[in-house]
């Protein structure tokens, strides 16, 4: 899976138009699904534009009651129709607009409740990692992240490591510590959910992904795919990583 967060401000016709420089430059390939994410306002006129045979759309956020008197917010109810996916706890939700997790778990909550698939996004800051407390925030957060699911529900979430000193940072995480960190959330979700859950929920890398580094972490086997935010917004790059996914598939189902 290619996940794109194009959190650039886009206007309407802005992401309209970029809309349409993917779809001529991404090349569809059945076993890569790409996802893309775009603000919200722009989620309604890009589903009408959008060729539903190369991509599928997503929300950066979204409300966790389904109905009610909450002004400027947007729920999840509302969002069912829309989209297939939902960012839940991007750092920059944790971060700048102090989201605690337990409206994440909330989030998580009410988007399953939806029929909308969470991606429920975790990771450590560079001064977490550098005091040797990785393991510790990504525990505290699956565990608080997932802790209204049921193992059946599991199925239904995605996770993205994306450290927090590596998004739109430039410094992207080695692959060998992206990979100790990913076994060491499929072991949590089996603790957490059961070993089939754990087996079966995908994890994604996200960071300062690109189209030089991207195959490195696609490459790792127990990575299901990326989220990618500045190298989404040019056609170029992110057509090429969709193609380095197409090749990691195509050599793994080859290997097989
Ligand atoms: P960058 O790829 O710009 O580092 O952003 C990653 C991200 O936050 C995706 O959600």
């Amino acid at each position: 899976m290619i996940a794109a967060n194009w959190k650039e401000h886009f206007t309407v016709s802005e992401a309209s138009h970029f809309l349409h420089r993917l779809e001529e430059h991404v090349i569809s390939h059945h076993s890569i699904e790409v996802v893309l994410f775009p603000n919200i306002l722009t989620l309604q006129p890009l589903s009408t534009q959008l060729d539903r045979r190369k991509f599928r759309l997503g929300a950066q956020d979204g409300y966790y009651e389904d109905a009610g008197a909450y002004t400027g917010e947007v729920s999840m109810a509302m969002l069912r129709d829309l989209v297939h996916y939902v960012l839940v706890g991007h750092s920059e939700r944790r971060h700048i607009f102090n989201e605690s997790d337990s409206i994440i778990a909330k989030k998580t909550q009410a988007a399953v409740r939806n029929g909308i698939m969470p991606i429920l996004c975790v990771g450590e800051t560079l001064q977490e990692r550098l005091a040797n407390e990785t393991k510790q925030v990504i525990h505290n957060q699956l565990t608080a992240g997932l802790m209204h699911l049921t193992s059946t529900e599991a199925s239904a979430i995605v996770i993205a490591y994306e450290p927090v000193w590596a998004i739109g940072t430039g410094e992207f995480a080695k692959p060998d510590q992206v990979e100790e960190v990913i076994l060491y959330i499929r072991k949590q979700v089996a603790e957490l959910l059961g070993e089939r859950a754990a087996r079966h929920i995908r994890i994604l890398y996200g960071g300062s992904v690109d189209d030089q580094n991207a195959r490195s972490f696609l490459d790792i086997p127990s990575c299901d795919g990326a989220l990618i935010g500045g190298a989404s917004l040019n056609h170029h790059k992110f057509s090429q990583i969709v193609e380095s996914a197409y090749r990691v598939q195509q050599n793994r189902t080859g290997k097989q």
